[in-house]
């Protein structure tokens, strides 16, 4: 395969742009305004798209097939013991070492009409790859809507029964990264448990209340005050438990300002929960698409999604798509200023 072939697809409504390659199916920069007219590309990207090959810290990529961890890579699916690929800490991440962000994905079909501006993109994985059992058949659409929304939708088909937990790994930094450190954005989640985690990064299965903590985010809260609580993970890298969680229903899940821009984001899923990571492994090595180095706590990724290692955790939603069934998951990041 050629590598030199990235295709990157523009959508654009009034003055937001959104940019989505082929490879990962990565949002590759989010333009918006702020409060005074001035665009800014808000997300972490890389300054030649070749480097999204690589993507170590999963830039703006689809992640899966199974998004967030899975213990030893290893499953129970009705009787047999499946075995993934072990990439993190003897644990699976992500969809494992060549997941779903450094394949190349295809056009399946591009939508500008007055309402909407999006593409679809299509993926298939080969029954085996990075352990997987069965074809799974992915398509995502991303889409901006009139009102300046970005739609996320997911939907897949396997051929064999397996797990699925898609996710987008975007990470936003609202001030366009002038301010290098998200520690001023104001963060609310509309969750009052997360899932309690060992020191493997591994859910135990308790859902703890955030009532008290440096997990609590009930009301906006400045990102940066309680880093220090978190030495685990120097910051934030936790799956809250989305209030509402078992509806499957759209509901608003964050709400994320950084006062000096005025630029704001709300997201909606129908997803269970929502992994909030600080960029705790940043390290200034890496000179972004806004020719800055992206520090620690540069930027901070809102992943909707399934619970972590939810095939070890009975008590969790399940996350195996079975043959006939079809895999869907919307997330509507809505922007504005205030
Ligand atoms: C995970 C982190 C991981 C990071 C890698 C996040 O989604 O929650 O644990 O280090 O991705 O970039």
């Amino acid at each position: 395969m050629l590598r030199t072939e990235i295709c990157q697809y523009v959508l654009s409504r009034g003055a937001v742009r959104v940019g989505i390659l082929d490879i990962g199916a990565t949002v590759s920069f989010v333009e918006m305004p702020d409060r005074n007219g001035r665009v800014k590309n808000i997300v972490a990207g890389f300054r030649h798209a070749e480097e999204y090959w690589q993507n170590d810290h999963y830039f703006g990529c689809i992640v899966g097939r199974y998004a967030n961890r899975i213990g030893k890579g290893r499953l129970m699916l009705d009787g047999h013991t499946v075995q993934l690929s072990v990439n993190n800490d003897g644990n699976h991440l992500h969809g494992g070492f060549e997941g779903l962000h450094r394949k190349r994905w295809r056009l399946q079909s591009r939508i500008e009409s007055d309402d909407e501006s999006g593409v679809v993109l299509e993926y298939t994985s080969p029954d085996g790859e990075e352990g997987y059992p069965g074809n799974l058949r992915i398509q995502v659409g991303y889409m901006l809507d009139a009102a300046g929304r970005f739609h996320m939708q997911y939907t897949a088909v396997s051929d064999a029964a397996t797990p699925v937990n898609l996710t987008n790994h975007s990470y936003f930094n609202l001030s366009g990264f002038e301010r290098p450190v998200i520690d001023d954005h104001l963060l609310r989640i509309f969750a009052s448990r997360y899932t309690e985690k060992n020191g493997s990064n591994l859910p135990s299965g308790q859902l703890l209340p955030v009532s008290g903590t440096a997990m609590d985010f009930t009301a906006l809260r400045r990102i940066g005050d309680r880093f220090g609580q978190l030495p685990q993970d120097g910051g934030y890298d936790h799956n809250y438990v989305l209030d509402g969680s078992l509806a499957g229903t759209m509901g608003v899940a964050a709400e994320l300002y950084d006062p000096g821009s005025g630029r704001q984001l709300r997201i909606l899923t129908d997803q269970p929960g929502i992994q909030v990571y600080t960029a705790n492994w940043w390290d200034g090595s890496v000179v972004g698409a806004q020719g800055v180095p992206y520090l620690k706590h540069g930027a901070v990724a809102l992943e909707t999604q399934a619970f972590p290692d939810s095939p070890n955790q009975s008590s969790f939603p399940d996350t195996i798509l079975r043959p006939g069934e079809v895999y869907r998951s919307t997330t509507v990041v809505e922007m504005n200023t205030k």
